[in-house]
This record gives structure tokens, sequence and C-alpha cells, in this order.
């Protein structure tokens, strides 16, 4: 079977744009492409999506989205434009199954390849990762500051930022009060559970090792996690008072700062919250190119209460999508567990309608 230069382009960007970050790293994308019509789409994976919360579905729209700023600026650097459109109704009763269509893409023609700022891009992608461990106490200048908002510009988001000097204790308060919600809601903590890898031997398409979360572990720690926070055990993990003690020790990390960002949409809906997953992915990006980092705390975001009291804290009238410490790291973070780019890309020549999409909305 012979492959067009624009497929061979999708695949060699889909196998980079999968290092992507993803709430849990369930990394809920599928890219499907028809080499007849050469038009594809951009769908999340139901049995890959998180479910364990109602607030989850906003994360799966922004983990798409963070993917696929990274899969457009790569095959953008290899030559093509994609001209892409949000999918409407129809168009996602016609391409459902176990998906949920979300964008519809087709490449423009081949121009000229940006080599050097390819090679570039795929080994910023190489070193991104969530670093949940200390950073260092770096300034952030002014001039980064607009880079952020200038970077954010082309999304639906607004950006705030916040230091830790004015607001370390508040969040770190916060946390402590309402990261104890992750272990309360038993289908989430079951979920989230079901995402902890404990052999380290083994190699997993999804997920974290528990050095993604705490850095080197020892064997008797990992025995003790595994068993003491295990969903049927809540009851003794409750009387240990384990969930009081990991809701101290992310608000002790809170605390550190050094600083801290909050998004907010600008506009409602779906389409909205997946452009601001673009707008989360450039941003993510820049950090990456100063050598900085990010460490999300979503557990101030999905719960209702916690997200009331995030905005009151932050003094918005708004309710933030995504909220994350970051700054310069003291140390890297560690490579999580990624699908293999095949079970991502698939290829479909019959469940595309016929009208493709002509320009990006
Ligand atoms: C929308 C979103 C929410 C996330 N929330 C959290 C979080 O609350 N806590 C955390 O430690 N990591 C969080 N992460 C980071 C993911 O766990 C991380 O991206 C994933 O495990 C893959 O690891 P990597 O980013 O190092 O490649 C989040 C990522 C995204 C995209």
């Amino acid at each position: 079977m012979t492959h067009t230069a624009f497929e061979q382009t999708l695949a060699e960007a889909v196998a980079l744009a999968r290092l992507a970050p993803s709430s849990h790293n369930c990394q809920p994308w599928a890219v499907h492409f028809d080499p007849v019509i050469h038009c594809g789409y951009l769908a999340i994976d139901n049995r890959r999506k998180l479910t364990g919360l109602p607030s989850l579905e906003r994360e799966m729209l922004l983990s798409c989205g963070i993917f696929f700023h990274f899969l457009e600026q790569l095959i953008y650097l290899r030559g093509y434009q994609l001209h892409w459109r949000w999918c409407d109704e129809q168009e996602q009763q016609v391409l459902a199954g176990e998906d949920r269509a979300l964008i519809r893409f087709m490449p423009g023609p081949e121009q000229a390849h940006q080599a050097t700022a390819f090679a570039t891009l795929s080994e910023q992608l190489q070193q991104r990762h969530t670093v949940r461990s200390a950073y260092r106490s770096t300034l952030l200048s002014e001039q980064q500051r607009n880079e952020l908002s200038t970077v954010l510009k082309p999304y639906p988001v607004t950006l705030g930022i916040y230091y830790q000097q004015t607001h370390g204790k508040a969040l770190a308060h916060l946390t402590q009060t309402y990261a104890g919600l992750d272990f309360a809601n038993k289908a989430a903590w079951r979920e989230t559970y079901s995402y902890i890898r404990f052999d380290e031997r083994r190699q997993y398409e999804d997920g974290f090792y528990l050095h993604n979360l705490f850095g080197p572990v020892s064997g008797g720690f990992k025995t003790f996690f595994k068993v003491a926070f295990h969903p049927h055990l809540s009851g003794l993990n409750k009387l240990l008072r384990l969930p009081t003690k990991m809701a101290q020790g992310l608000a002790e990390l809170v605390e550190t700062g050094p600083h801290y960002l909050a998004l907010n949409v600008s506009k409602e809906g779906d389409e909205a919250l997946f452009r601001a997953g673009l707008g989360l992915g450039a941003l993510w990006l820049k950090l990456q190119q100063w050598g900085w980092a990010m460490h999300p705390i979503s557990v101030l975001v999905q719960h209702d209460s916690a997200r009331e009291a995030l905005a009151t804290s932050l003094s918005q009238s708004e309710l933030p999508i995504f909220f994350a410490r970051f700054g310069e790291p003291e140390q890297s973070g560690s490579p999580a567990p990624r699908r293999h780019w095949q079970s991502i890309l698939v290829s479909d020549t019959h469940s595309l309608t016929k009208s493709t999409p002509t320009q990006r909305e």
C-alpha cells in the first residue's frame, strides 16, 4: 500500500503530538484520515475518556486541544497548512461511533519545509514533562508576562497570573481544604487509582508511575500506597487520615508556587473549550522554550465548591477552567507512558461525508 507524502507527514506528526499532556495521561484523542478524499477528523475516543466526574469532559476537550495544537504546528513546519473547522451536530452524528468527532481537517497544498524549526519543536515536545516537585524562585519578568499574553491572543481565553508572595498562603489553604475531594468521590478516585502504574518494569500506554507523581520512591512506599489508597479500603485510609495527609503534602507544594496561572474561557460551549486547549498547548510550549514547567492543580477546578472558592480567592468573577503552579523547575520531570501512534491514527475510507472543510474559522 502506498502512502501520500501528507499521510507520512501526518503519521510522523501524530508520533510526536502524542507526547501532549492530558488529564491522568489518558490521551483521549483519535485522528481519522480518509486517504481517498484526503480529509480527516479529530475525535475524543469515548473508550479512553475520563468519566469519573462531569467536569472531566472539560478536561478532555482541553487535552484534545493541546494535542491538536502540537499536531497542527508540526504539520505546518513540514509544509502543510491544515484547514479545519468545528464539526456541526449533523457531522457529529454521521461520524459517531466509538468516538465523538470534534473537528474536520484537510491539508492545503505542500509548501516549503522548515526543517530546523521542526527539529526544535520535536525536541521541545520530547523534553516537556509535567513537573510536580520544587521550582526555583526565579521571577517572572514583565517581558515573559507579555509573551504569555501574546501567545494566548488568538484564543478565547483570559489568563490570570498570581504570585507566591501575594497568593501562596490562600491557595495552599484552598488546596488543604479541597484536595481531599479527590478521594471523597468514590467514582472519581476509583478512576484515578486505575491510572496509577505500580510496576515500573512494565510498559504501559497510559497513566502514570508513582515516580512521575512523587519522584523516586522506594518499593516499600509503592506497596504501602497501593494497599492504603486502594478504593476498596477507603474506610481504612480515612481512619489513617491519609486523604488529609495527601492534601497537606499537595498544599505545601502549592504554597511554594512560585507563580500560578488560571485560565478562563471568554465564550460558552465545547468549541471554546477546545480552542482554549489550543491556547493551553501554545502556553505550555512557551514555558518549555524558557526551560520552565507547569504543575496543574485540577482538583481546584473540578468541583463546583472548590472552583467558586478559587475564583473568590483570585478575585475573579468567572470560574476558572484550568489552574496550575508554574516556574523554573529545580529538576526536570520524568517521561510518562504513551500510546503507540498507530493506535491513535485510523485510516478511514467510509465514515466521512462528502463536505470537506474549506477554511479555518
Ligand atoms: C487538563 C489537564 C489537567 C491536568 N491536571 C493535573 C493535576 O491535577 N495534577 C497533576 O499532577 N497533573 C495534571 N495534569 C498533568 C497530566 O497528569 C500529565 O500531562 C500526564 O500525566 C502526562 O505527563 P506529562 O505531562 O509529564 O507528559 C493535567 C494535564 C492536563 C492537560
